[in-house]
C-alpha cells in the first residue's frame, strides 16, 4: 500500500556551492545540478521553467542553479520523518505559480539527512529590504501585496497554508525597480516540518505552537490557540507584514517571546500614529487593523478579498494589476488516471457520506491515505483503482458481560470506503468518503458513532492537507 522506494541521494545530483543561510529548518545552500538534467526527470524544468509573469529573462531558472535545504540533523536517518517529508513535498511540487518559489525535488544527503531542492530566486528578502528602507510607500506596498495575495489565494484554494509567512520568507525580485515583484518562499514547509511533533504534542496536551517557526513575531493567534487553521491564519501574518511595511515597526516589538505571544492573543495593535505615521489613508490603516483581528471570522475572508478591499481603499485594482500574465500551469504530475465516478451514495442512519476535493494526483492521495490507514490501525479489505475499503475496530458482537454493562463496550467497527474520482486530467481529485457500519451491526450509540466518523473525517482531511 505505502510506497517503499529508497530515498534519492540529492547530493549525488547537485554540487553545493555556497551556504546561503541557516534558517530555523536547517541549512540552506546555493547548488548547481551536476549534469544538465535535474535528478527528477518528471519535474526537470530547472533550465526550462516558464517565465514568471511580469519578469524578464533574468528570472528564468538559469544554468541549473537551485537552492538545497538540508533539514536539521535531528531528522538524520529518521525514517518516519523522511517518509512524511517525502510524501508532503511530492504533493507540494505541484504548487506551480509565478509568485511562489517551486519545490523541485526531495531526498536525502549522503549522511541520510532529508533535503529538499527548491527553485533559486535571485533577489533580496523583504526583511533585508526593510532593514535598509525602513518604511515603504503605499504604492510600493500595493505592488507587492498584489502578487502576495495571488500566491496565497492560489495555495489556499488547494488547502495549503503557509503557516510561517514573514518578510524573511518573501523574496523581492528586481528590487527598487519599476518591475519590483516577489516570490513566496517555503510555502507549506512549516506545516510539514512540525507534523511529526504535532501529533504527539496534541496527545500530550501540550501547546500546539508550530515548533518550526523561527520567530514568533508573525504567528497568528489561531496557531497559538491550536485552532484548526485555514488561509485566514496567513492573512493575520500578512497584517503584521503590512503593519511593518507602513510603520517600519512591529505591532508587538517585545524582546520576550512569551510577551509577544500574549500580545498576539490579547493585545490590540497600536495605531500607526503611535509610530509617528500619519499620512496613510484611514481606510487602509483600518484594513491592516482588521487583518490583525484575533479571530479569523473578523479578518478579510480570503487573500483575494484582502486585495479587493485594499484596492477599494487605494482607488485602483491591485488584484488585476498583478494578475499573472501566463495562465498558471497545472502540475506536471497530474497524469490523468481514468477513474469512474462513485456510485450514487445515500446517507442513512448507518451510512455517512463526505466529499473533499484534493488537489493532488491519485498516486499521492493513495500514499497519503496509506499513512492514515496505518496510523489508525485500519485493515485493508479492498484496494482497486478508484476505490479503497478499510475496516477499523472490532466486528465481534458485544459479549454477555458487555451487554449487562459489567465490561466497557468496545467502539463500533467502522467500514470506510474511499472513492477517488477525477473527471478530467487537470480537474481536482474528488475523494468521497463513506462511513458504514458493517452489515448486521447496529450502532450502540448513534450519536457517538456519528461523532467518531466526524473526527475521523477531520483526520482524513488533515492527512490530505485539504481544508474544504
Ligand atoms: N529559494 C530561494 N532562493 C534564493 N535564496 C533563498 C531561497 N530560499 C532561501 N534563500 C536564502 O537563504 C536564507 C535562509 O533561508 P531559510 O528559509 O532557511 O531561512 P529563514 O527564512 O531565515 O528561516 P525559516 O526556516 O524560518 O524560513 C534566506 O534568508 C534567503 O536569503
Ligand atoms: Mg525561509
Amino acid at each position: 500500500m505505502v510506497e517503499t522506494t529508497r530515498p534519492k541521494c540529492i547530493t549525488d545530483h547537485f554540487e553545493l556551492l555556497q551556504l546561503l543561510g541557516c534558517g530555523s529548518m536547517g541549512q540552506v545552500y546555493l547548488a548547481k545540478a551536476i549534469s544538465n538534467k535535474s535528478s527528477n526527470s518528471e519535474n526537470a524544468e530547472i533550465n526550462e521553467r516558464d517565465k514568471p509573469s511580469g519578469s524578464d529573462e533574468s528570472f528564468k531558472i538559469q544554468d541549473g542553479y537551485v537552492v538545497i535545504k538540508k533539514m536539521h540533523e535531528r531528522h538524520r536517518n529518521d525514517e518516519k520523518f523522511q517518509k512524511l517529508f517525502s510524501q508532503e513535498i511530492e504533493s507540494m511540487m505541484g504548487l506551480n505559480h509565478p509568485y511562489i518559489a517551486r519545490f523541485l525535488d526531495e531526498g536525502i544527503d549522503n549522511e541520510g539527512t532529508p533535503c529538499l531542492v527548491m527553485e533559486y530566486i535571485p533577489g533580496v528578502t523583504l526583511d533585508n529590504l526593510l532593514r535598509v528602507d525602513k518604511r515603504f510607500k503605499t504604492e510600493r506596498i500595493a505592488n507587492l501585496l498584489g502578487p502576495l495575495t495571488h500566491a496565497l489565494q492560489y495555495a489556499h484554494n488547494r488547502g495549503i497554508i503557509h503557516c510561517d509567512l514573514k518578510p524573511a520568507n518573501i523574496m523581492v525580485v528586481q528590487p527598487n525597480t519599476p518591475n519590483e515583484s516577489l516570490r513566496v518562499l517555503d510555502f507549506g514547509l512549516a506545516r510539514i516540518t512540525s507534523k511529526p511533533h504535532f501529533r504527539s504534542e496534541r496527545l500530550e496536551g501540550k501547546l500546539s505552537i508550530n515548533p518550526s517557526c523561527g520567530t514568533p513575531n508573525y504567528i497568528s493567534p489561531d496557531q497559538l490557540r491550536g485552532d484548526e487553521l485555514d488561509g485566514r491564519s496567513d492573512i493575520y501574518s500578512v497584517g503584521i507584514i503590512l503593519f511593518e511595511l507602513f510603520t517600519g515597526e512591529l505591532p508587538f516589538p517585545y524582546m520576550e517571546t512569551q510577551r509577544i505571544l500574549n500580545a498576539h492573543q490579547k493585545q490590540s495593535p497600536p495605531p500607526f500614529s503611535y509610530y509617528g505615521v500619519k499620512n496613510i489613508s484611514p481606510e487602509i490603516e483600518h484594513l491592516v487593523q482588521i487583518c490583525l483581528s484575533k479571530f479569523p471570522a473578523e479578518r478579510p475572508g480570503s487573500a483575494k478579498e484582502l486585495a479587493e478591499m485594499f484596492s477599494r481603499a487605494l482607488g485602483h485594482d491591485i488584484w488585476l494589476a498583478s494578475q499573472p500574465v501566463d495562465k498558471v500551469k497545472s502540475s506536471p504530475m497530474m497524469t490523468g488516471i481514468k477513474l469512474n465516478p462513485p456510485p450514487s451514495l445515500q446517507e442513512s442512519p448507518n451510512t455517512i457520506v463526505r466529499r473533499v476535493s484534493a488537489w493532488m494526483p491519485e498516486r499521492i492521495a493513495v500514499v497519503k491515505l496509506g499513512g492514515l490507514i496505518q496510523d489508525i490501525g485500519g485493515k485493508i479489505e479492498l484496494s482497486e483503482p478508484g476505490l479503497i475499503r478499510i475496516l477499523i475496530g472490532n466486528v465481534n458482537p458485544p459479549t454477555f458481560w458487555q451487554k449487562i454493562g459489567f465490561k466497557k463496550l468496545t467502539p463500533d467497527p467502522i467500514q470506510i470506503e474511499f472513492y477517488l474520482f477525477k473527471p478530467q486530467t487537470n480537474d481536482d481529485l474528488t475523494i468521497t468518503t463513506v462511513f458504514h457500519l458493517p452489515q448486521g451491526i447496529v450502532a450502540k450509540n448513534p450519536i457517538q458513532w456519528w461523532n467518531r466518523c466526524d473526527r475521523l473525517f477531520k483526520e482524513i482531511k488533515s492527512y490530505l492537507l485539504v481544508s474544504n
